[in-house]
């Protein structure tokens, strides 16, 4: 009698073209059964050319007949009917963080809640999706950096690169970042989707996509192509900023898109001096997060004060929540915790997201 697993440890030795990981991680090996000398399965696959289809079952046959000598392997493929599955199978939530405004944190609180997921154990990625203004490479010292690139039955894919136990892939790893201007709303839309399609994401809790700020393409693109799990807003505690994240909001909020709010990021919320532990500014005002969390039946994860080692260590390539300073490793922490808490309700409390079908 043959067992079960053994068959799956050798098709485990198989790329899913779409994803590039292997078909059992991509969930695309339904129905597996052995009889007698049978092994039956089917085998989902997305878009998929004759020649690949093709190339993949031979593969199959291959390895399977190289095992198991006398059996026969009966492959049935079927076309995956879109839906949630088909994008990105091997990732259980993946996370926007947004914001209406530039510069008010949004890189530093993704890479801060990337590297503290990473520490407690989560297998986790980042896409930086700010075309214009990519922040990564710097942020995880890895400027001038490349992907790897391999190919997937013909066709060449991203890999994405490691740093601090978090997968990464920004547009700086490919493109000198002051040419980054030159591309325009398509052509935008392109990137994300081959940072999407074409990268060769590991199995993941969580990927973490740090968006540009605003309500442009490239966010719109990446809601019709990935399912969100959820957003994460960050703002200054400021009226015109605040203003601004109402705008990003409500664009996950329209009846069309309908990605729910996991929480809010209030960051820069006070300036406390180190020779005076005590005082705290509040430079940007008061109570932005939390008029904002009000209108969206959502909460306010954590305020980040202001800190400079916050802004050095983001410049020099070290994310805060990876150095040595208890006070600031527990911010990151406790933002964390509260995500993971928001995240849960989340789960509970509303269907799982779908790929959104916007007409343009
Ligand atoms: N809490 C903070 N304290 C000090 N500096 C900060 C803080 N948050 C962000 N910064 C700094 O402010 C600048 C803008 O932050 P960034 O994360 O790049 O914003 P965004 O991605 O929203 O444009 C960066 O130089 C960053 O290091
Ligand atoms: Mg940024």
């Amino acid at each position: 009698m043959i067992d079960n697993n053994k068959v799956v440890d050798v098709l485990r030795k198989i790329n899913d073209p779409n994803t590039g990981i292997d078909i059992v991680s991509a969930k695309r090996v339904r129905d597996l059964k052995i009889q007698d000398k049978q092994i039956f399965f089917e085998l989902e696959v997305h878009d998929l050319s004759q020649e690949a289809k093709f190339a993949i079952n031979a593969e199959c046959y291959a390895l399977l007949k190289d095992q198991f000598k006398d059996l026969e392997v009966h492959i049935h493929f079927t076309q995956s009917k879109g839906g949630n599955k088909t994008i990105l199978p091997q990732v259980k939530n993946v996370i926007a963080v947004a914001s209406g405004k530039g510069g008010v944190g949004k890189s530093t609180i993704s890479a801060n809640l990337a590297v503290t997921l990473s520490k407690q154990g989560y297998r986790v990625g980042l896409m930086d999706a700010d075309l214009y203004g990519p922040s990564m490479p710097t942020m995880f010292e890895l400027k001038g950096e490349k992907p790897k690139i391999q190919q997937v039955y013909g066709k060449p894919k991203l890999i994405p690169i490691e740093k601090y136990g978090v997968y990464l892939i920004s547009i700086g790893f490919i493109v000198d970042p002051e040419q980054a201007v030159v591309l325009r709303g398509p052509r935008l839309s392109g990137v994300i989707k081959q940072f999407i399609n074409e990268c060769i994401w590991p199995e993941l809790d969580y990927l973490i996509i740090d968006l540009p700020p605003g309500t442009g393409d490239i966010q719109l693109t990446l809601v019709q192509s990935v399912p969100v799990t959820g957003a994460i807003i960050v703002t200054t505690p400021q009226d015109v900023a605040v203003a601004d994240a109402i705008k990003a909001s409500n664009m996950f909020r329209l009846d069309t898109v309908n990605i729910p709010i996991i929480g809010i990021v209030e960051n820069m919320s006070w300036f406390t001096p180190a020779e005076l532990p005590d005082n705290k500014y509040y430079i940007f005002g008061q109570g932005g997060a939390n008029s904002l969390a009000k209108k969206y039946q959502s909460s306010v994860l954590a305020q980040i004060p202001l800190i400079q080692e916050v802004r050095e260590s983001g410049d020099h390539g070290k994310p805060v929540s990876i150095a040595d300073n208890a006070m600031l490793t527990e911010l990151f922490d406790g933002m964390t915790d509260q995500f993971l808490k928001q995240l849960q309700l989340r789960h509970e409390l509303y269907a799982p997201t779908k790929k959104v079908e916007i007409k343009t």
